[in-house]
């Protein structure tokens, strides 16, 4: 009998649909349940063949006994190790590697020092050249954590006023300082084992609840064109990322969808935010790859999916994937003339600009429960 678990937080309505979907239809000798743990020791395997994960982002412990079972040969979906490596910058910059357009992004060192470092932890750091990079990213601009999720800390910023204001807030957040796409469209696309996609208009600016009510606004020929682009996009973007279930925007300027927020490895998949339909689909797809990677799981072998990234080797005929040698030459950052260099600050430190008293335009609300959306 091989079984298959499933790990959840607060959610209420996907869990119990998929267990009851895998039930219905997987063959005998396949069932599924929600994961059950008590005692966890190590080099011990947990009762699961397979183990879909929708929680550990927020809980450390389960983290660990999902990398002690994927080391017993558990398929862990997704990959708790590259799960655990990723983040919003790195993957800005895979999306280039890959020719998926994102955003022109930099990455700014905390405002505050993590705890227990002082000034001599930062003698590598240069002084940030603040005016530079507002050229360079232009206003209006999103800054968000480059390892965050639920538009917690996502601040829409139209001034250098404004981004001092929220970088004050940031405290010792790594963050992103983006360029902000003004689209015409807007995409979240479901991924369920590298394969299968389900692109959902979305419109982020609508209350949550609305955000699924609404319709794509390119049509015709551009518009085929349009999702026939994005599918191929979803599918490079998680090949490179090795996940197995996912959902990657895109915002749509001048017909070409850029990627915005493509690491979403415990989706939002409740039908009251979702709708019927894209629930649906998600309930059937997931239950569909769940049965397969059960099917497929070795006993103590490897059963993750990883990213070429990590893995070349491993990647299909199919995939996109690349070698070293294949990447195109890094762009170099001229260095800014001496005379173009404003009084600057130093990052992490302090800033250059004293915030006002103004509160900074959060672009969006926080919502009660963190979903990784
Ligand atoms: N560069 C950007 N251009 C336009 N909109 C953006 C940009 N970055 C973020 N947003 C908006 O903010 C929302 C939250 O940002 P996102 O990167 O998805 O963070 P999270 O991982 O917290 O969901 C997005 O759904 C989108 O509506
Ligand atoms: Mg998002």
């Amino acid at each position: 009998m091989k079984k298959i678990g499933i790990l959840f937080g607060q959610e209420n309505t996907f869990p119990q649909a998929f267990i009851d979907r895998v039930n219905q239809k997987a063959p005998a000798g396949i069932s599924a349940e929600f994961v059950n743990i008590d005692q966890v020791e190590q080099h011990v395997a947990p009762d699961y063949a397979v183990i879909i994960d929708r929680i550990s982002q927020d809980v450390p412990f389960y983290r660990a006994y999902l990398k002690n079972a994927a080391l017993m040969g558990t398929a862990v979906i997704n990959n708790p190790f590259w799960w655990s490596a990723d983040e919003k910058f790195f993957n800005n910059a895979l999306a280039v590697r890959l020719g998926v357009p994102v955003p022109k992004t930099l990455l700014l060192p905390s405002k505050e020092r993590p705890s227990d470092t002082s000034e001599r932890s930062f003698r590598n750091l240069s002084m940030m050249d603040w005016d530079a990079a507002f050229r360079h990213i232009g206003f209006p601009a999103y800054m968000k954590p480059h390892s965050g999720g639920g538009w917690k800390s996502v601040y829409k910023l139209d001034s250098p006023d404004d981004f001092f204001r929220a970088y004050a807030e940031t405290g010792q957040l790594v963050m992103l300082f983006q360029e902000a796409v003004d689209f015409t469209d807007y995409f979240r696309c479901y991924c369920i084992g590298g394969t299968e996609v389900l692109i959902m208009p979305y419109e982020p600016r609508n209350e949550p609840h609305l955000r699924y009510a609404t319709e794509m606004k390119t049509t015709g020929e551009a518009g085929e064109k349009l999702l026939a682009t994005m599918k191929d996009y979803v599918l490079k973007l998680n090949a490179g990322l090795g996940y197995d279930f996912n959902t990657v925007e895109f915002a749509v300027r001048d017909g070409i969808p850029i990627a915005i927020d493509f690491g979403n490895p415990a989706p939002d998949a409740d039908i009251n935010s979702v709708g019927e339909k894209n629930f649906e689909w998600v309930v059937e797809a997931a239950a569909n790859m769940a049965i397969a990677r059960a099917q497929a799981q070795k006993p103590g072998q490897d059963n993750l999916t990883w990213g070429t990234f990590v893995h070349p080797h491993r990647a299909k005929a199919t995939d996109t994937h690349f070698t070293v040698a294949d990447a195109p030459a890094p762009k170099k950052r001229a260095a800014p003339k001496a005379a173009e260099k404003p009084a600057a600050a130093k990052t992490a430190v302090k800033p250059a600009a004293k915030p006002k008293a103004a509160a900074p335009k959060a672009a969006a609300k926080k919502p009660a429960a963190k979903k990784a959306e």
